[in-house]
């Protein structure tokens, strides 16, 4: 069984558990009260429920132990804790109280005063229900490393609810003890709260622990241009685009239409495409509504003193390993720019391939609403197809769409003609928040590049279908035949290459990308090592405790940043004990993917990696980008739920903060 099955049947499980003893003890403690005939049949079914509990604990341990073989990130809290909680009140249960209640169901008594009995017999049961609650509670509370503050909690709460409940089953008293139990109980809770320091870690209330020391992202700038006293003499193209940040209503072919936020007025905004080598000069402007105001270009400076209103953008090039105070992450690398505002951002364009830009700021919001765009990078050397086209995959409300060459996005089935033999790229992104299953069927074809990056041994697929992470890039090349070529998304036609016909769309495997192309020499040595946890935990988001995604069992701000020096090779092991797919997007940098659930992989570079549930990834960094740098799960409502932290070069500080109105996510 795959890790992510025994984990959803783990969570099954540990519901169902806690289920059943919480049934048993309740039966029990009515069969008990009954008279002896009617206690006869009452305390049989609760012996049998006994029994069925105590097959399930059996099952839920098994299930741990499966989990155990894929590491022990999975299973700690369980080992340590969930698991002790009900077992062992499980086997009290069963050498204790399940014989009783088989005696009671041949004589209708247990043995003893009612009071007695009820001790005897039902306190186990209740126990062993507490423990199993205690168990779920684990799931909820505690995520990988097991904190104290978390651990001290679920036990207080146990062993409080036990002392209430074996006070209750004993001989009645006054009042005045169920309420003073009452208290020792919840000064218990107040207690482990109090012990455990609750969830936050108290500093990072700005976004940051990398102190104030060190050099200032801000001086981490892309080359002035030759004009502005760059490099005297050098004979660089300068490309310049404008990018305006304003409304605009997107119009599907379908007749589905979206209030959208755009670039230009388009959606997706204009493709920039530059050569290799220039150096790119984009300047920001922010047009979008002020609230309550007209939205006028005003003087364009920051003004600090006053309150920042309306929507803030910023310009992430998603992939593009820019200078870090080009980054455009708002609070980490600059401020967010408000309505009237404006920003420039400079970079020498010094990778080619596939990449995309977006809006950094309220991203799990501005992204969707189409604050993005498509980046293209032409190699030095241009590439040997002829035929050259970008796709961007986007959903505006319900409905997926594609975009090709920049033109208006349509839901229905796109058509493009091409000449027959003709060598063809396209150049798929997924804008999405969601991964996506491609089929390209028609011609066999090549995945040339992943995430910008040039695949070296590339082979022929023939019918397969291929899993594109949230924010990745293929690139797929092929010849065109004299039929007709299919491209489907998430099983949907969504371009047709020299119809009418259409041909069956791809049904094959779905390609491991981290096993394609030829391998490459991976590094062996490493300076450092970090792990990410990543889980949905109990953790304080937004200022307040909630069910967030989190890494290493916290949640944005207060996920500790792993720190690195210039020149280091670090290796990042990202494991996920979630049930959901977390798309890894450190900025800055591409990680080399060394395995994938201990699988050797050929060592792709991505700059965004899916790792599923119960999955386990290791990849390569190399610290050769200094900066503080945002890195997060590109399933952008997660990084707004807290699955957002920094990478961060020792000597390296930021001015910026999370003040000012800044919200990456
Ligand atoms: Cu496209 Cu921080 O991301
Ligand atoms: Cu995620």
């Amino acid at each position: 069984m795959t890790t992510a099955r025994l984990i959803a049947l783990d969570q099954i499980l540990f519901v169902l558990v806690a289920a059943a003893w919480a049934a048993t003890a309740g039966i029990a403690l009515t069969g008990l009260r009954q008279p002896a005939a009617a206690g006869r049949r009452t305390l049989l079914i609760a012996a049998a429920s006994c029994a069925a509990a105590i097959v399930m604990t059996a099952l839920r341990v098994a299930v741990t132990a499966g989990l155990a073989g894929a590491g022990w990130w999975f299973v700690a809290e369980k080992v340590t804790l969930a698991l002790p909680l009900v077992v062992v009140p499980a086997l009290v249960s069963a050498a204790v109280s399940l014989p009783r209640l088989l005696r009671g169901t041949a004589t209708g008594s247990t043995g003893g005063s009612t009071a007695g009995s009820a001790r005897v017999v039902a306190f186990p049961l209740l126990v062993t229900a507490y423990g199993a609650v205690a168990g779920i509670a684990c799931g909820v509370v505690i995520s990988y490393p097991v904190t104290s503050g978390g651990a001290a909690t679920v036990l207080a709460l146990f062993a409080a609810a036990s002392a209430v409940t074996w006070r209750l089953l004993g001989p009645a008293r006054s009042p005045r003890h169920a309420w003073q139990a009452a208290g020792t109980c919840v000064l218990a809770l107040a207690l482990a709260l109090t012990i455990g320091g609750g969830w936050p870690s108290g500093h990072l209330h700005t976004g940051h622990d990398t102190g104030g020391r060190g050099v200032s992202v801000d001086l981490l700038r892309g080359p002035a241009p030759a004009s502005a006293g760059g490099p005297a003499g050098a004979r660089e193209r300068i490309r310049r685009f404008t990018l305006t940040a304003q409304p605009a209503t997107v119009r599907l072919p379908s007749g589905a239409g979206a209030e959208a936020w755009s670039f230009n007025g388009q959606v997706p905004g204009p493709v920039l495409r530059v050569r290799q080598g220039d150096l790119v000069e984009v300047v920001l402007r922010n047009r979008l509504p002020v609230q309550g105001g007209s939205g006028q270009e005003t003087t364009g400076q920051p003004n600090p003193g006053q309150p920042n209103t309306g929507q803030g953008v910023t310009i992430h090039w998603h992939g593009y390993d820019v200078p870090a105070a080009e980054d455009g992450v708002p609070g980490v690398t600059q401020d967010a720019v408000w309505p009237g505002q404006t920003h420039v951002y400079r970079f020498r364009a010094e990778d080619a391939g596939t990449y995309w830009y977006h809006s950094h700021q309220n991203s799990s919001v501005a992204v969707p609403r189409g604050l993005f765009g498509l980046l293209v990078v032409d190699p030095a050397t241009p590439v040997p197809e002829s035929e050259d086209h970008v796709l961007a995959l986007h959903t505006f409300g319900s409905r997926p769409t594609l975009s090709v060459d920049g033109a208006a996005p349509s839901d229905l089935l796109t058509r493009l003609t091409l000449p027959p033999g003709a060598r063809t790229r396209l150049r798929v992104v997924n804008t999405d928040t969601q991964p996506v299953v491609l089929g390209l069927s028609g011609a066999p074809y090549r995945i040339a590049a992943v995430d910008g990056g040039d695949v070296p041994g590339a082979t022929d697929l023939d019918g397969a279908r291929l899993h594109l992470a949230a924010g990745g890039r293929y690139d797929l090349t092929f010849t065109v035949p004299s039929g007709p070529v299919l491209l489907t998304a998430g099983d949907r036609p969504t371009l047709l290459v020299n119809g009418p016909a259409t041909p069956p769309p791809a049904a094959g495997p779905v390609v491991d990308i981290t096993r394609y192309g030829t391998p490459a020499a991976l590094p062996a040595r490493f300076d450092r090592e970090t792990t990410w946890v990543l889980d949905k935990t109990l953790a304080v988001s937004g200022g307040l405790p909630r069910l967030a995604q989190t890494v290493n069992g916290k949640a944005w701000p207060n996920i500790p940043t792993p720190v690195v020096r210039q020149g280091e090779t670090v290796r990042i092991r990202v494991v996920n004990r979630g049930t959901d797919t977390h798309p890894m997007h450190p900025h800055g940098h591409h990680v080399r993917i060394l395995s994938r659930n201990g699988v050797p992989a050929t060592g792709l570079p991505m700059d965004t990696f899916d790792v599923a549930p119960g999955e386990v990834w290791e990849v390569a960094l190399v610290a050769d980008n200094p900066g503080v740098w945002m890195s997060h799960c590109h399933d952008l409502a997660h990084a707004a739920q807290g699955m957002e932290f920094h990478l961060a070069y020792e000597g390296v500080s930021t001015p910026y903060d999370m003040t000012n109105g800044n919200h990456p996510a």
